[in-house]
């Protein structure tokens, strides 16, 4: 494993004070880490030094081509003072996935997980403490050559940076209102739908913005080809309980593998929830909320844990979701989560990291 070269800052900035909610992903912490990666030589001089802007060559392929992957994770601050991170291997795993199918270079786990870790300790102070609030870790990589031809990269920037955060959604847990998407499409099975990139997010901003104007929150993503089977919910996973069962569609390719999905599959399974992985068609879902038997929705994610979704519009109807209110499994999710997150709860699959 590398050495990190640590610099602290000379000129600390104010923490953030309690009494001012935090807006997700608006305050930065003093301090970044970068590491190198030059072909021929591999990643090399992982440092830690003031948080500060970064000089690019305007030629740098990531501006042009989007070669670059992100990651997001979170730090938390117990009662008794340990700092916990929950299931960081999932998302060194994810994001090496990702560099994969992105033709970024494999950033080895343990040169990951040593950067998050100190670099976290170094910035332990920012880590909030309030209900509803943590340390947002964000890494990423981004191609560097100066270069117009499209190819990948020689070389990369991987960065990492920290963001005390809030809520990721003004609602909070009170649920939002969903518009069904049957235009614009946010990713295509074989395309990058699977791969934690910016291009997924940009490619879902037009409708996120009509939705927004038609005063919904976020989208619920149909599949890319038949605009018939349920993907994703905003920068979510999805989740539905029917007549019982927990249905989340199935990992196809164009749907990010989630590190809250896994878990609520998990937890749901234990709770002895009968749970299913499979396509789950928008007709379906449709023909649930007539007849009574769409019990729950909501999605899930890094940013907001659990989001659950009280309103779902397709076409010109507009279906309430039983009462409109938070469900049971949701309620039971975000507890559940965020009390093993808090180290509130026992940790009995070994999730946390301190
Ligand atoms: C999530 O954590 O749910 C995300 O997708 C990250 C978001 C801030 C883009």
């Amino acid at each position: 494993m590398l050495d990190i070269k640590i610099t602290k800052t000379t000129n600390p900035k104010p923490l953030p004070t309690e009494d001012n909610p935090l807006v997700f992903g608006t305050i930065f912490t003093d301090h970044m880490y970068v590491m190198e990666y030059t072909k021929g030589q591999g990643w090399h001089d992982p440092e830690i030094m003031p948080y500060q802007p970064i000089s690019l060559d305007p030629s740098a392929m990531v501006f042009h081509y989007g070669q670059e992957m992100f990651e997001g994770l979170k730090a938390y601050k117990t009662e008794d003072g340990r700092i916990l991170l929950f299931r960081p291997d999932k998302n060194i795993e994810r994001a090496n996935n990702s560099n994969k199918r992105l033709e970024i270079p494999k950033i080895p786990e343990d040169d990951f997980l040593n950067a998050i870790k100190t670099l976290v300790k170094v910035d332990a102070a920012w880590i909030p403490t309030k209900p509803g609030t943590s340390l947002y870790i964000r890494p990423f990589v981004i191609a560097t050559d100066p270069f117009l031809g499209v190819r990948p990269s020689d070389t990369y920037k991987f960065i990492i940076i920290l963001s005390p955060v809030g809520a990721y959604y003004p609602e909070g847990l009170n649920p939002v209102k969903i518009w069904i998407e049957d235009e614009y499409v946010r990713a295509v099975r074989g395309g990058i739908g699977e791969a934690k990139t910016g291009g997924n997010y940009v490619a879902s901003l037009a409708a996120q913005i009509k939705a927004h104007d038609e005063g919904y929150s976020q989208v619920l993503w149909l599949d890319g080809v038949e605009r018939k089977y349920i993907e994703e919910v905003g920068a979510m996973n999805i989740f539905f309980k029917i007549n019982g069962t927990v249905v989340t569609p199935m990992l196809n390719g164009s749907i990010l593998p989630g590190v809250t999905r896994n878990t609520c599959i998990q937890l749901c399974k234990e709770w002895g929830l009968p749970v299913e992985e499979r396509r789950i068609s928008v007709d379906e879902l449709v023909e649930a909320a007539k007849n009574g038997t769409l019990e729950e929705v909501w999605g899930s994610g890094t940013a907001a844990v659990i989001s659950p979704v009280g309103h779902l519009r397709y076409e010109n109807d507009v279906f309430q979701i039983a009462d409109g209110g938070i469900g049971e499994v949701s309620q039971k999710l975000y507890d559940t989560v965020t009390g093993i997150q808090l180290g509130k709860l026992e940790d009995k699959h070994g999730w946390t990291v301190e």
